[in-house]
């Protein structure tokens, strides 16, 4: 069994659906804090907006106990540094990594930094040996069901740091492009906008409730299917032939899904944005793997489950409050990244229905 099969079969358990809908609290109280922050016409910085909402709920999932702040404010410190560094590290030669320059002496020292923080809070759950229903928790009492083993210390660390940066990203942008596209659309957006407040009617939104956002849902698959990962990298692991081509042992690979997403024998029109392709009965005859947003196979995203719930609780959270446009002196466009992330989405808040001054 391959080093990441093993590691797979030991986190999975933490992201299974039990477990994330004990975290849809910790969803709506961070994406509550946000919608209450802002003031009407306010600009916002919707990226960073984005950004910060979903590291703040990755990090108090990761480490629920009061540990858990100084752990956040250390990732708050070092996770742009970090994250940043490590996209460009890995299109790089490896010698790059070890040139002088500013910019890797800041990514260096914002990995000792977050380092430091995740393995002091390893250590002191390590001591106390107690369930806080939170997923360092669960890593530690994981086991794998053939050996019976335990992850280390080091592999535990890695892993949330791991999952830190693979659930921060490119959720925010997933949410980022999700304000753009109904901004786009003014006729889905109130309709969406009508959803979320029949959703918060009786109060903060539930798990429970996220089966209503049918509108909210078939607009997540469409932005997921638009603003999808340009390219991913696999190794051939083996020698094969695919589609016709020969490709040898060693090879690497790049595919991209956001080409699948726009191929127009699966999808009519692929540059529309049009949510309503998603309505049921509407895709039964697409292939598998012509939708495949969180990828496929053993390297699947672990937290797909993760991220639909909070997108939908933030989403319905925010969109119950306020409307955002875009603002008239800046123009979004697109910056390369794993998913194209949109720059100078500057957006003004409106209240939906009066509803944000009471
Ligand atoms: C809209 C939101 C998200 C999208 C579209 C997404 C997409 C993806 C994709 C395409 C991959 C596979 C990368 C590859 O094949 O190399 C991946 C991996 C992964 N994702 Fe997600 N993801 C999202 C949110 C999240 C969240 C919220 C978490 C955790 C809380 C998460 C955790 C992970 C992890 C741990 C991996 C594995 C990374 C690795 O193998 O090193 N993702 N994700």
């Amino acid at each position: 069994m391959t080093d990441l099969i093993r590691q797979r079969r030991l986190v999975q358990p933490s992201f299974h659906r039990s477990h994330i809908d004990g975290y849809a609290e910790i969803m709506q109280r961070h994406a509550q804090a946000l919608a209450d922050s802002w003031q009407p016409g306010q600009r916002v910085d919707v990226v960073a907006a984005m950004g910060d909402l979903a590291a703040s709920i990755v990090s108090e999932a990761m480490i629920r106990t009061p540990l858990g702040a100084t752990v956040r404010a250390a990732i708050g410190r070092s996770l742009p540094d970090f994250a940043q560094g490590a996209v460009i590290r890995a299109l790089m030669p490896a010698a790059f990594g070890r040139l002088p320059l500013p910019f890797n002496r800041r990514f260096d020292a914002a990995a000792r930094e977050l380092r430091t923080a995740i393995e002091g809070a390893v250590r002191t759950y390590r001591a106390d040996d107690g369930d806080h229903a939170d997923l360092l928790s669960m890593l530690l009492h994981a086991r794998d069901a053939d050996t019976g083993e335990a992850m280390t210390d080091a592999e535990i660390r890695d892993e949330l740091i791991n999952i830190l940066i693979a659930g921060t990203e490119v959720t925010a942008m997933t949410l980022a492009w999700t304000l753009h596209e109904l901004d786009q659309h003014p006729a889905i957006a109130e309709r969406c906008h009508a959803e979320a407040l029949a959703a918060t009617a009786d109060g903060p939104v539930t798990v429970s409730a996220l089966a209503g956002l049918d509108l909210i849902d078939r607009v997540l698959h469409e932005v997921c299917r638009r603003h999808a990962a340009l390219f991913l990298m696999r190794r051939a692991t083996t020698s094969i032939t695919l589609g016709g081509v020969h490709i040898p042992q060693g090879a690497e690979i790049d595919y991209s899904i956001h080409a699948l997403h726009h191929d127009q024998r699966h999808y009519a029109d692929p540059d529309r944005f049009d949510p309503d392709r998603w309505l049921p009965g509407k895709q039964d005859n697409l292939p598998k793997g012509a939708f495949i947003p969180f990828s496929a196979g053993n390297a699947k995203c672990i937290g797909d489950g993760f991220a639909w719930t909070e997108m939908k609780i933030a989403l319905a959270t925010l969109l119950s409050r306020w409307h955002l446009r875009q603002v008239s002196d800046h123009t979004v466009g697109e910056a390369l990244a794993t998913i194209p992330r949109p720059t100078d989405l500057i957006m003004s808040t409106e209240p939906a229905n009066g509803t944000a001054d009471t």
